[in-house]
C-alpha cells in the first residue's frame, strides 16, 4: 500500500518572472515521492493530453487521468541534436497535439533540455513540465527556462528560453542515479554554497535541494535572460570548460566545475579579492564536504588551457572569470593573463 505524502515532506518554491504579459511564475516542488504532482500540474495547465519525453534506462513512471503518449529519446550528447528535436515536433503533430496540451519531459538535463526546446518550438510553443531525475537537473538544468540542443560546431548553440509550467523533483528518483552522476550534481551543488552564506552543509539533502532551487530560481528572477546577474551561476565554469574540452570530454561537467571552483578560489586570493580562510573554505566545501577531486589533471599545459579559457563563448571581454571578492561572488572581465598563467603553471 502506498501512504500518503504528508505536506510537511514536500517543500513548493516558486519561480517568480519579471512582471509584464501574464504572469508566467511556476512552482518547483521538492520531495520523497511526489511524483503524483505531475497529474495535479497537468491538470491546473488544463491540458487535454500529453506528450511523455524520456530516455531508455530512466525507468521513471508517472501516471495521467488523460490521454498520453510517451517517446523515447537516444542517451547520450549525440541525441541533444536538431534532428532528435524534429523527431519529437512530428511525433507531437501525428498524434494531434494542439496548443492546449502539454510536454511532460522525465530525465536529466539534457531530457529537459531537449523536451523544453520541442515544447518552446511546436506550434510556436506549448506548455511543458519538466519532473528532472539526476541530482543536476533538480537543481540546475530544470529551473530557469533555458532549453536547446548542440551542433556539431558547438554545445547548446540553438535553443529559447522557454519556462515549464511546473517542476516536480521526486527524490525518490535519485536512487538509481549512477555514482558518476552524483558526483557531477555535486560538482554543481557545490558551487551554491558560495553563491550566498548560508550553511548547505549542514542541511538534510531535501532542504538542501530546495536551497539550492531557491537560490537559483531568484537569481534567475533577477535576470532571466542572462543580461549579468545570472552568470554568477557559471561560478568555477571558465576553467570546467576548458577541462572539458582539453579532455575530450572524458572529465564530466560537474567534476570539471569541482576543479573549477577551488581554482576560482585561488586567483580571486591571488588578485587580493579574498584571503586564505576563504580558499580553505572553498576546499573543506568541495573536497571535503562532497569528497570532489580538485587537483587539475594533466589534460593540456597552462598555455593550452589559457587559450581555451580565452575563447569562452560566456566571454565577453577579454578573460572573464566569475570570481569572490569583497561584494559576493561576480563576474570580472579583464583579468591579467599572466596571473592566470602563472597560477596554471603552478598548479597544472
Ligand atoms: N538548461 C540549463 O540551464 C542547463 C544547466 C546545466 C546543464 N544543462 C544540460 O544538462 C545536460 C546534463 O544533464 P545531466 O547531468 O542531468 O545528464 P543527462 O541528462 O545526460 O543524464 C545522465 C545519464 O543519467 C541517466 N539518468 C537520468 N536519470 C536517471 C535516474 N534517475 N536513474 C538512472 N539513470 C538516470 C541518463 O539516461 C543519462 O544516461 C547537458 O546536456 C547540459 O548541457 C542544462
Amino acid at each position: 500500500m502506498r501512504l500518503p505524502i504528508r505536506q510537511a515532506d514536500m517543500r513548493s518554491i516558486e519561480v517568480h518572472l519579471p512582471a509584464g504579459g501574464p504572469d508566467r511564475s511556476y512552482p518547483v516542488v521538492v520531495g520523497e515521492g511526489v511524483l503524483s504532482e505531475v497529474a495535479a500540474m497537468v491538470r491546473r495547465v488544463g491540458a487535454d493530453r500529453v506528450a511523455v519525453v524520456t530516455q531508455p534506462g530512466i525507468g521513471v513512471e508517472v501516471s495521467f487521468d488523460r490521454p498520453n503518449i510517451q517517446l523515447e529519446i537516444g542517451v547520450g550528447e549525440e541525441h541533444k541534436s536538431l534532428r532528435t528535436i524534429e523527431y519529437l515536433c512530428s511525433e507531437f503533430a501525428r498524434a494531434g497535439l494542439t496548443r492546449r496540451d502539454v510536454v511532460v519531459a522525465v530525465g536529466g538535463g539534457m531530457v529537459t533540455d531537449v523536451a523544453g526546446f520541442a515544447a518552446a518550438s511546436y506550434h510556436r510553443g506549448i506548455a511543458v513540465i519538466h519532473v528532472p531525475t539526476t541530482l543536476l537537473g533538480m537543481i540546475d538544468a530544470a529551473i530557469g527556462g533555458k532549453t536547446g540542443v548542440n551542433l556539431a560546431e558547438g554545445k547548446n548553440l540553438v535553443g529559447a528560453f522557454w519556462q515549464p509550467s511546473g517542476v516536480v523533483c521526486d527524490l525518490a528518483t535519485l536512487a538509481s542515479l549512477p555514482e558518476r552522476e552524483v558526483r557531477c550534481g555535486n560538482g554543481e551543488m557545490a558551487k551554491y554554497h558560495f553563491l550566498t552564506g548560508d550553511d548547505l552543509a549542514g542541511m538534510a539533502l531535501a532542504d538542501r535541494v530546495a536551497r539550492c532551487i531557491e537560490i537559483k530560481a531568484e537569481v534567475v528572477a533577477s535576470d532571466e535572460r542572462e543580461s549579468g546577474r545570472r552568470a554568477i551561476l557559471n561560478y568555477g565554469h571558465t576553467l570546467a570548460h576548458a577541462l572539458e574540452i582539453a579532455s575530450g570530454h572524458d572529465i564530466a561537467h560537474g567534476e570539471a566545475v569541482a576543479i573549477g571552483l577551488v581554482f576560482a578560489a585561488r586567483l580571486a586570493e591571488r588578485l587580493g579579492r579574498i584571503d586564505a580562510d576563504r580558499v580553505a573554505h572553498h576546499l573543506d566545501v568541495v573536497a571535503g564536504v562532497y569528497g570532489l577531486s580538485v587537483e587539475i589533471p594533466s589534460v593540456g599545459s597552462a598555455d593550452e588551457l589559457l587559450a581555451l579559457m580565452a575563447r569562452d563563448k560566456k566571454a565577453l571581454d577579454g578573460l572573464t572569470f566569475v570570481l569572490d571578492g569583497p561584494h559576493g561572488v561576480e563576474p570580472v572581465a579583464g583579468v591579467d593573463p599572466e596571473v592566470v598563467r602563472s597560477l596554471l603553471a603552478e598548479l597544472v
